[in-house]
């Protein structure tokens, strides 16, 4: 007799159904680089839920550069898998590109157009129509005070201008998830402002930033988890509470304290005694 259930038979009594947890927004599993032989990333594994402010910290040479260029597709990773938003990157770029908005470390900009011209040429590359980025690049450019300096060349702007441009670009599709490697660098403290408000109420509409900063009170300030890495390994995750909590910290120890116990701990130094 066939096995086949006729259409008309009842079902059997099923479980319940699982209530649906939402994909995490970035999902990096065993994620490893290496450059002749030098391991910058190694078994790297991390999940950033929807809307998530984030912050990736970790000294110098710690491999949070390197990370995020995993992560965006300007590197492949030696071993280790990833998605973003579901999608994985090494099957489709070009779907991950739509979904994020990225600062680079290096910032890839076009010298020779203007700080307007490069926002115009960033939305029409993302697909936008011309009403439609013209309207958002004027929004930009008078939202990061660059609206009087919007005709001059990019090469001849200052290091903090380059950096608003650049976020401006990152911001223009209105992604749904944004990699930020160190953006408030260079930036003054009334544009940080503007900028770390911005990102927290992206936020809060359920972006999700993944954030790279040495300005530690600033990342305790608008961060809900944080994860630290040293020499490319995880070291710490979680909210600064239970960061505290897992390392013994005191409760009113600042992120800064935690850090340097995190990853500054075993490190001897000279006196420079001659210095001076
Ligand atoms: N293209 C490369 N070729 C060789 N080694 C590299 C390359 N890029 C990075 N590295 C090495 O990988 C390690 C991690 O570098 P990475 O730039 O990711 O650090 P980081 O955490 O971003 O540091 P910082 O806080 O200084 O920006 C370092 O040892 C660095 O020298
Ligand atoms: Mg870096």
């Amino acid at each position: 007799m066939s096995e086949e259930r006729d259409a008309n038979t009842p079902e059997a009594p099923t479980e319940p159904p699982i209530p649906s947890v939402p994909a995490p927004a970035i999902e990096l599993t065993g994620l490893r680089k290496e450059f002749r032989g030098t391991v910058a990333v190694d078994d790297l594994t991390l999940r950033v839920g929807r809307g998530r402010f984030f912050g990736f910290l970790g000294p110098n040479g710690a491999g949070k550069s390197t990370t995020i260029k995993m992560l965006t597709g300007l590197l492949s990773p030696t071993a280790g898998s990833i998605r973003i938003e579901g999608v994985d990157p090494a099957q489709d770029l070009l779907g991950v590109k739509r979904v994020i908005g990225v600062l680079p470390e290096e910032l890839p900009l076009y010298e020779r157009l203007s700080g307007e011209e490069y926002l115009l040429f960033a939305g029409r590359m993302y697909g936008l129509s011309r009403a439609e980025t013209r309207r958002r690049a004027d929004e930009l450019l008078d939202f990061l005070s660059l609206a009087e300096d919007r005709g001059k060349l990019i090469v001849d702007y200052s290091q903090g201008m380059r950096k608003k441009v650049a976020l401006a670009a990152a911001l223009i599709h209105s992604p749904r998830v944004l990699f930020l490697d160190e953006p408030l660098n260079g930036i003054d403290p009334v544009s940080g402002r503007v900028v770390t408000d911005l990102l927290s109420s992206l936020s809060k509409k359920g972006v999700t930033i993944f954030f790279t900063s040495h300005v530690l009170d600033v990342v305790e300030r608008l961060c809900d988890e944080v994860a630290v890495i040293d020499r490319g390994r995880l070291v710490a995750q979680g909210t600064l509470d239970e960061i505290r909590t897992q390392r013994e910290v005191g409760g009113h120890a600042s992120l800064e304290d935690v850090f340097l116990k995190l990853v500054a701990a075993d490190v001897k130094r000279p006196d420079l005694a001659w210095l001076g």
